[in-house]
């Protein structure tokens, strides 16, 4: 691991329309995955990692999520009072496991511009921004390696995943060369959200970046690009054409996108499946429930 003081930024600032009316008075990122908000998830990555200083990017319903990771004095005095330790550790674990930081986004112009709201929170180090709804199964690890290759490289890392190309139009799509290395690509161009047939790879760009600061430099000019947001895969494709440029860790385990509904659907399936609580009497059910499809 490196020892270099890698902070997280997390941002969550974003519409989640895809997730009306749900997302109304919520940011999606505190959609319960199984017993946990998403996001809980991506901050348990980062602490996995050896990430301890979290910023979490705001927008409107910005209480929901400055709560979940607050302490709750009565609920924790409640809990003590029953004796219920299992309960308590869960609630003290959300405020305890990280030191989390809030900044607000105000308007939400895109990801890019939630990003360079980091920017005085990050100073001039290394950072990973992590997307507060998309999650990498914690038997995957995914960040390790990335920050182990910016270690070697000294250039920005992208996560990259082999996407079909029925779904290739919802990603930001790599132009890449080969490395040495069958997992590891360099990227020279990146397309945000290409038809199928404009698409360069089928290598999509996932919720994982390791940053240098000069990614703020960079997104201070960058203009707004796809659907009149500043992208962040905008100021990536800059940065890919100048040294130390951007590669591609391509990652090939379980990932889930709780923003999309489907996939939302999925990722609860799945880890309830595997969980030793709910596996055993969920998995026969999903059996005897899917043979009557
Ligand atoms: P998405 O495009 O998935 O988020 O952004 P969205 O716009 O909220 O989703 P829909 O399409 O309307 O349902 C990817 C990530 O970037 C954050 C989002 O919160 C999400 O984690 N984001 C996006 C911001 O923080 N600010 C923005 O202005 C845009």
């Amino acid at each position: 691991m490196s020892h270099k003081p890698f902070k997280a930024v997390i941002p969550a600032a974003g519409l989640g329309t895809r997730f009306l009316p749900a997302t109304k008075a919520m940011p999606k990122e505190m959609l319960p995955v199984v017993d946990k908000p998403a996001i809980q998830y991506v901050v348990e990555e980062a602490v996995q990692a050896g990430i301890t200083d979290v910023l979490i990017i705001i927008g409107r319903n910005k209480n929901n999520l400055s709560n979940h990771f607050d302490s709750v004095p009565e609920l924790e005095s409640n809990l003590l009072r029953k004796g219920d330790q299992e309960k308590l550790a869960k609630v003290q674990h959300s405020s305890d496991m990280a030191d989390i930081h809030f900044v607000r986004q105000g308007d939400p112009k895109g990801l890019g511009h939630a990003v360079l709201r980091a920017k005085a929170h990050v100073g001039d180090h290394p950072f990973v921004v992590m997307l507060g709804d998309d999650l990498i199964d914690e038997r995957d690890p995914l960040l390790t390696t990335m920050l182990a290759e910016h270690e070697r490289t000294g250039a920005a890392i992208v996560a990259l995943m082999e996407v079909d190309s029925a779904h290739i139009h919802q990603y930001g799509v790599a132009v890449v060369e080969t490395t040495d290395n069958p997992d590891v690509v360099k990227i020279t161009g990146m397309v945000e959200k290409p038809t199928a047939e404009e698409a360069p790879s089928n290598l999509a760009v996932i919720g994982r970046y390791v940053l240098a600061p000069a990614v703020f430099d960079v997104l201070e000019h960058t203009q707004p690009g796809k659907g009149g947001e500043i992208q962040l895969t905008d100021a990536l494709q800059e940065m890919a054409t100048s040294e130390p440029g951007v590669y591609g860790v391509v990652f090939r385990g379980r990932r889930y996108d709780t923003g999309d509904k489907l996939d939302y659907i999925k990722a609860i399936v799945q880890l309830a499946a595997d969980r030793d609580d709910l596996g055993p009497a969920l998995r026969p059910w999903f059996k005897e429930f899917a043979a009557k499809l």
